[in-house]
């Protein structure tokens, strides 16, 4: 089942998502269709706040071949190192990208989808993958780490394309 997926400037983007607590049959429904919708769409990682939930979860899948399917629940990012520049975009923000600078290297612990503990290293595309999603749980969108004046000139030109496709 594909879900809609919740598009900026929806203030549902930007709640603070509270630590799941416990795993049920109705969140494991929910990470299988952000699965197949995060597919149809092309993109690497959702959030619980792009389908409009509000707890701390979201799936990734940075391969080509989609081989890698991972559940995050309540991920930390608890180290990282050197810095990589990424040009980012965001299912919830169609047609924007903007290179947004990260640390390259991080540790990540998170809880998997039988909810057990896991803590594994990334780098690359999956390290800011995770970041950004760690993010959206935090109410944040790529773009709030850009200059005033370059969000600016990137939000006029969504705006536009938003109007457009009225
Ligand atoms: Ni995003």
């Amino acid at each position: 089942m594909l879900l809609d997926i919740v598009l900026h400037p929806d203030e549902r983007l930007r709640q603070m998502c509270t630590p799941v607590t416990a795993m049920n049959d109705r969140l494991d429904d929910l990470f299988t269709h952000m699965f197949e919708t995060m597919y149809e769409a092309e993109g690497v990682g959702l959030a619980s706040t792009q389908v409009g939930e509000s707890l701390r979860f979201c799936v990734v899948d940075v391969t080509d071949d989609r081989s890698k399917p991972m559940v995050l629940i309540n991920p930390q990012v608890i180290a990282g190192k050197n810095s990589i520049t990424w040009k980012e975009g965001c299912l919830s923000i169609p047609e924007v990208h903007a290179e947004i600078v990260r640390p390259k290297n991080i540790l990540v612990r998170a809880l998997d989808r039988d909810f057990k503990p896991i803590e594994f290293e990334a780098d690359e595309l999956l390290s800011v993958c995770i970041q950004h999603e760690i993010d959206h749980l935090n109410g944040k969108l790529f773009i709030d780490h850009l200059s005033l004046l370059k969000r600016k000139r990137l939000m006029d030109k969504y705006n536009k394309l938003q109007r457009e496709q009225e």
